[in-house]
């Protein structure tokens, strides 16, 4: 659960998270997402959105923050926090949810903040139970 983050690593996500959040390219939605991701090494990889006059083709923060980890050799994502502005807190989309699990797990803390700080501590297991996953194509 989120409470195995110390506190150093916290304020190193929020701030990865919102820096990348100041550098989301968002002119149509003018929506800014920030996302950070914890490696196994206990490296920390950012990410923000990516928006195209082509709408579908735009990326979340989440996508490129886990893209992020790949290149620099990270394997698993020991947690992700997402940062944005609005009345609710930016959840992770549907697809973004099933990019991390093929890095994470069920107990893999997602933490949603805003300017204010950390508004929701869950997992991923909450936000995508029963998930298709790696596992599943082993042996198939
Ligand atoms: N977006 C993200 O980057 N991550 C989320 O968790 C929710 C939505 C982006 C996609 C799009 O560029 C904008 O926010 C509005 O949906």
């Amino acid at each position: 659960m989120a409470a195995d983050l110390d506190e150093a690593t916290l304020q190193a996500l929020l701030r990865a998270a919102h820096d990348a959040r100041a550098k989301a390219y968002a002119p149509y939605s003018k929506f800014q997402v920030g996302a950070a991701v914890l490696d196994e090494q206990g490296r920390v990889h950012a990410g923000c959105n990516v928006e195209n006059a082509a709408y579908p083709q735009g990326v979340c923060a989440e996508g490129l923050a886990l893209g992020a980890m790949v290149l620099a050799g990270g394997r698993r994502a020991r947690a992700l926090l997402v940062v944005g502005e609005g009345p609710a807190p930016v959840t992770p989309c549907g697809g973004c949810r099933q990019k991390l699990r093929e890095f994470g797990g069920n107990d893999t803390p997602v933490l949603i903040a805003n300017g204010g700080g950390v508004q929701l501590r869950t997992t991923l297991g909450s936000l995508l139970p029963h998930a298709f996953g790696p596992d599943h194509l082993e042996g198939a």
